[in-house]
């Protein structure tokens, strides 16, 4: 049945990817944004200006658009800082993803649909966490702030009455247009050798490619049961088996090795941590539940595809 479908974060990449396929499926689309010119393109039925963090504002946008559902794609981590990618998260977390909530429930919606990340999970024992893992609150610095804002988020969403929250943890995000495509941050760090193997190169990483990231959200806005899903590839991988792939198709050098403390003195928190004891996440109660498969069932064959080496 065709719905009305509120889409915040319309313009960035899932949400490019997003619109035209609710487009094809015949819902009524109200692309919510803060610029309508960055837009470029991407079909809408309507375009509503407003920014999260101006809630009587936004409230009045979504209240018109009188959605079934809205969806919250909004995110700060383009910021080209990273520091200040992770303050602009935690606050549009903290705040803006609130505002959404509150004017979505004002306006009536049945569900709302928002993102996390499975980046979150405290690393602690199992090497593949499941939805049920505690979210690292305790962690340190900016991502520290990130997390807790994450996690409130997420308890108001599940546990807010009379609207059905779908919490959607992707892994990292990959695909044309993300930093993992030839042009982006990864990318640029890998193939200047700024992204190393520290020691054993064991921190696990989860991914989920764009056409995935959105076409969950295609399925949640009817199916499914309220709750917290992982939303990742059926293969979490060590940095080890990764990240030489992912140089290789790319074209770039090998990746130098370093020491945990060479890796300390040279590179940031977040990214030691992410290359050294981050752990992945298990896809097991979505595909249980929803019956969901990813179209990309390993970021193998996702990453040749990026890069050309994939057919079809
Ligand atoms: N990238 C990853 O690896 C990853 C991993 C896990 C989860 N996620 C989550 O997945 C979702 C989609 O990510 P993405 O990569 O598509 O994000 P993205 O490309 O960075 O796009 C972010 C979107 O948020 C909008 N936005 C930012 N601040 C706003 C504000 N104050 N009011 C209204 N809109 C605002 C931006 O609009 P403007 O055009 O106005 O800037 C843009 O449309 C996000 O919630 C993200 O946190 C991402």
């Amino acid at each position: 049945m065709p719905l009305r479908v509120v889409v915040a974060g319309a313009t960035g990449v899932v949400g490019r990817t997003l619109l035209p396929r609710l487009g094809e499926r015949e819902h009524h689309v109200t692309a919510l944004v803060r610029k309508p010119e960055r837009l470029e393109g991407v079909p809408a039925d309507e375009v509503a200006v407003a920014d999260v963090l101006d809630p009587d504002g936004l409230a009045e946008r979504v209240r018109a658009a009188e959605p079934d559902v809205v969806v919250d794609l909004t995110s700060g981590f383009s910021a080209a800082d990273r520091d200040e990618g992770l303050r602009r998260t935690a606050e549009l977390r903290a705040r803006g993803s609130k505002n959404l909530l509150d004017a979505a429930a004002q306006a009536g919606a049945r569900r709302f649909i928002a993102q996390s990340m499975t980046a979150a999970y405290q690393p602690h024992g199992h090497d593949v966490l499941d939805e049920d893992s505690p979210l690292w609150t305790e962690a340190p610095d900016g991502w520290g702030e990130v997390v807790r804002s994450i996690a409130s988020m997420e308890e108001e969403l599940l546990t807010r009455a009379g609207i059905e929250g779908f919490v959607l943890r992707y892994g990292s995000l990959y695909g044309p247009d993300t930093a993992y495509a030839p042009g982006g941050e990864l990318h640029a760090r890998v193939c200047g050798s700024e992204l190393p193997l520290v020691e054993e190169g064991m921190g696990l990483t989860s991914f989920t490619h764009v056409d995935d990231a959105a076409g969950v959200i295609l399925e949640f806005l009817e199916g499914g049961d309220p709750g917290a899903y992982n939303v990742v590839d059926n293969e979490p991988a060590e940095c080890s088996e990764w990240l030489p792939a992912y140089a290789r198709m790319a074209g770039g050098p090998a990746p130098v090795s370093l020491t945990l403390d060479q890796a300390k003195a040279q590179l940031d928190w977040l990214t030691v941590h992410q290359l050294t004891e981050q752990r992945g996440a298990t896809n097991f109660r979505i595909r249980e539940t929803l019956g969901w498969r990813p179209t990309w069932p390993s970021w193998r064959e996702g990453f040749a595809s990026l890069f050309g080496l994939w057919p079809g």
